[in-house]
């Protein structure tokens, strides 16, 4: 997969997110000190921010294996169970979107993680008994939007709780010229701002218009991305001069035209652009809120002057 080729692998090539990442080098090094597991991480902000991206490097810097999954992939406890005594010791689980986790296999993650071992029931009725098991000390690094999604007993669990926040556009232009240098793409230092500046403050989509620049570039022009390429390219994907998608600019255009500016609720909100209320929370919200587009209110969410200002509309 070409996007594996653009993550960083050590902790020295990984840009932004410093005040995670001074944590975890510490908490890194004392574990590897002690010789011991790290403690149980979990990572929480929007998605796109590299939390899968840290974990491996988490690993890699521990000196250990990592092993990839997600809340809604493991359906049963028994899932769960075969992928824990399948690990080694000081290995890292790591579980992407852990708020969407099951409640029968959340209740295995407890003991496993508080004390390595399985609670595991044979036998049905009046003879029914458990018997524990042990497993290998690992690590968990959980993944989710918000801990708020989390259950207080699971978020409780975590020795270390780290927030991604968005990263500047200062910090996405080293990502692009450093994704662009991999790719071997010409690209001059104005246009790199440019897909910078429109990246909605997010890794992910940066190397995403980024690649979809160069194909427009290698098509549309003689293959270097210039200022005039990168705005050209972007128009036509839909990406605006502020880096608002599609799904950003219906959602504050809704607000504006259909409920005045709001207060509106977020159910009345998601309905009327048919996006789940999920994606417009941890998605949209979070990079709208931080640019000054949109504000949420006890009452609802309601349209900045701001965005008024952006799509030319009165109030
Ligand atoms: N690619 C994606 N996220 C990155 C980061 N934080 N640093 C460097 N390259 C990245």
């Amino acid at each position: 997969e070409s996007e594996v080729s653009l993550r960083p692998r050590n902790i020295s090539e990984y840009i932004g997110q410093t005040n995670a990442v001074n944590q975890l080098n510490i908490f890194i090094e004392a574990a590897k000190k002690r010789n011991e597991t790290l403690d149980h991480v979990l990572l929480y902000g929007p998605p796109g921010l590299g939390k899968t991206t840290l974990s491996h490097i988490i690993a890699s810097e521990m000196g250990v294996d990592i092993k990839v999954t997600s809340g809604p992939a493991i359906e049963r406890a028994g899932d769960l169970a075969a992928i824990l005594t399948n690990l080694k010791d000081k290995d890292i689980l790591f579980i992407d979107e852990i708020h969407r986790i099951n409640r029968n296999v959340e209740e295995v993650l407890y003991p496993a993680m508080e004390d390595y071992c399985l609670d595991i029931i044979i036998g049905k009725g009046p003879s029914a008994r458990s018997i524990r098991l042990d497993i290998p000390k690992f690590t968990l690094i959980g993944a989710t939007t918000r801990t708020g999604m989390l259950t207080s007993p699971l978020r409780d669990r975590f020795g270390v709780i780290l927030n991604l926040d968005l990263y500047s556009v200062e910090q996405l232009l080293e990502i692009v010229t450093r994704s662009a240098k991999i790719l071997d793409v010409p690209i001059n230092n104005d246009a790199a701002i440019e897909i910078a500046r429109r990246s909605r403050g997010t890794p992910r989509i940066a190397n995403r218009l980024l690649k979809r620049v160069r194909d427009y570039a290698q098509v549309m022009g003689d293959g270097k991305i210039t200022l005039k390429i990168a705005k050209e390219s972007l128009l036509v994907f839909e990406v605006d001069e502020e880096g608002l998608d599609k799904v950003d600019q219906r959602l504050l255009q809704s607000i504006i035209k259909n409920f005045a500016g709001g207060p509106v609720g977020l159910d009345t909100l998601a309905a009327s652009i048919g996006e789940d209320k999920e994606t417009i929370e941890e998605v949209c919200e979070p990079f709208l809120i931080q640019k000054g587009f949109l504000n949420r209110t006890p009452r609802g969410r309601v349209a900045t002057d701001f965005a008024y200002k952006h799509f030319n509309c009165k109030r």
